[in-house]
């Protein structure tokens, strides 16, 4: 058998009037009315309530909560870790094309039946506005199952290419020995599903931890998967609380791979961690993970300056600045800033308005949380203080949800604050450098921070394009030419960065699957 041709999921214009918009609408208020819902931790195809219940606000509006979880406790997580390895035998052998069909049918789901539902929740519990719901929970979370299962059969049917007279090689692509440990971020719906949807493709079982300011969204995605045919035992969804959890997973002997997007903070204690218990492991683990970054956007003396501006303003200020891909630093040559950037740039981002998002108007909403809005104000003040100028923005109002101002930092010095550091929250900090810097300022791009995870480089000039290209070979895994350093497409361009944003695996490319694999080859002779 072959999968069936395999595209992208078609994007939806929820245009006013359109029968999307109406079929969101309903969801959304659908979804007001009833809440809040309450998640238990599903272990082995079986809803548990352990009664300590964690609420997951509402960003956008924080008296209320979204939904309240039972919070997995030692218990809990013990239970998932032996049914996942109990589930794993009769998982693994079953026919790849039963298991392709269960994650082809899941993604059916996810852009059918359940796509308004999915993005309503993926709206109110984290923030999104339509159309960034739209890209995530419903296309690219489709996109990662349909492309997975598609990757997943070409990477079994890639096989030595010689075999020698009377022999015949074969390679296995078997699945890890143990479970995997997927711990998944707030920021996108789909690589909640993707996180435990990869590992298990390849005939793992994985003990999942959302996000708990992603629950609701991450649960809906639970359920689809379940109803679309993965078995009970094969993904066991444990939510929090997070450190807890995680620690209990890699402290156990089965503990094969660790499926990870969040923190470079919390990924480089993980894998200390992960050091620290290899001895009472059956292998070595494998680590793959995707965290922060602190991504550019470098603008030549000959870039077409209203698309940069404009491709600025969409790449910083969507979804509020927190997706790892989002531009939070800008160099800009000084005649183009001067002839037409900053106007433009600025203007664009005075017409921005930000509210809740369920709103269609609204271009940006909340950040996720307390935590993140302080922390977002307090980087701008600090900005401040250092001798940043506050171009436009540097406000908030959390007396009803966390929403702050789309703000812009110019700044005379190139290695301040918040052009090195990750603020995940939309800010962008702008450096204005001499025509005939250029390749200095390819230097400074290089060297200010400690990430590799996007850029893009604004140029109608080839050699600069060349230049820079060169120059940055390590300071993104993901570049653009001119265009923004977000959204990269499931299937198109393969996403990931080095240093310290990962290990660069590439969600949404056949390289993913085969960190969740472990080869065997067999001779034989005849
Ligand atoms: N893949 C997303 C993007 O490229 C971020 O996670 O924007």
């Amino acid at each position: 058998f072959k999968v069936p041709a395999i595209d992208n999921e078609p994007m939806k214009s929820y245009a006013p009037g359109s029968a999307e918009r109406k079929g969101l609408e309903a969801a959304i208020a659908q979804m007001e009315q009833e809440l809040p819902f309450e998640v238990p931790c599903i272990v082995n195809g079986q809803p548990v309530k352990t009664g300590k219940l964690f609420k997951q606000p509402i960003p956008s509006n924080h008296a209320r909560h979204l939904c309240e979880y039972h919070e997995a406790d030692e218990a809990t997580v013990a239970r998932a870790i032996d049914g996942a390895l109990a589930a794993k035998a009769e998982w693994e052998a079953m026919p790849w094309n039963d298991r392709a069909a269960i994650f082809l049918r899941a993604a059916d789901l996810v852009s059918g039946k359940y796509r308004y539902k999915l993005m309503a929740a993926t709206i109110l519990g984290q923030g999104k506005n339509a159309w960034q719901a739209e890209i995530d929970a419903a296309a690219e979370l489709s996109d990662f199952l349909r492309f997975g299962v598609k990757y997943v059969e070409e990477l079994y049917a890639t096989q030595p290419p010689k075999n020698s007279p009377g022999v015949w090689n074969r390679v296995e692509y078997r699945a890890l020995e143990g479970f995997v440990l997927a711990v998944s971020p707030f920021n996108f719906t789909a690589i909640g599903g993707n996180l435990p949807g990869a590992p298990a493709m390849v005939g793992n079982t994985v003990v999942w931890k959302p996000s708990p300011a992603a629950t609701y969204s991450n649960y809906i995605v639970y359920q689809i998967l379940a109803e679309a045919g993965v078995p009970p035992g094969v993904i066991q969804f444990v939510p929090g609380p997070p450190a807890e959890v995680v620690a209990q997973a890699i402290s156990h002997p089965s503990f094969a791979a660790l499926h990870f997007t969040g923190s470079t903070f919390v990924f480089k204690k993980l894998w200390k961690d992960i050091a620290a218990n290899l001895d009472k492991y059956k292998g070595y683990p494998r680590i793959v993970g995707e965290t922060g970054g602190k991504n550019f956007h470098v603008v030549h003396q000959s870039a077409e300056i209203q698309n940069a501006a404009l491709q600025s303003v969409r790449a910083g200020f969507e979804y509020q600045g927190q997706k790892c891909s989002a531009l939070s630093r800008v160099y800009v040559s000084s005649s183009a800033w001067n002839g037409g950037f900053k106007e433009k740039f600025l203007s664009e981002i005075a017409k921005i308005k930000v509210g809740r998002p369920q709103d269609f108007t609204n271009f940006m909403g909340p950040v996720i949380g307390r935590p993140a809005y302080d922390r977002i104000i307090s980087k701008i003040k600090e900005a401040k203080d250092a001798g940043g100028e506050v171009l436009i923005g540097g406000t908030g109002d959390d007396s009803e949800g966390y929403f702050i101002q789309p703000t812009v930092i110019l700044t005379k010095d190139p290695k301040s604050v918040t052009m090195r550091e990750e603020i995940f929250g939309p800010v962008i900090t702008v450096f204005v450098f001499e025509d005939n810097d250029w390749e200095k300022t390819l230097d400074l791009v290089d060297t200010t921070s400690e990430y590799g995870l996007t850029g893009s480089i604004f140029s109608q000039d080839r050699r600069a394009l060349i230049q820079a290209t060169n120059k940055l070979r390590n300071a993104a895994g993901n570049v653009y030419y001119n265009e923004k350093c977000t959204g990269a497409v499931v299937g198109q361009q393969p996403f990931g960065g080095a240093r310290a944003s990962g290990t660069n695996d590439k969600a949404g490319s056949m390289s993913i699957f085969y960190r969740f694999v472990s080869a065997r080859s067999i001779k034989e002779s005849f």
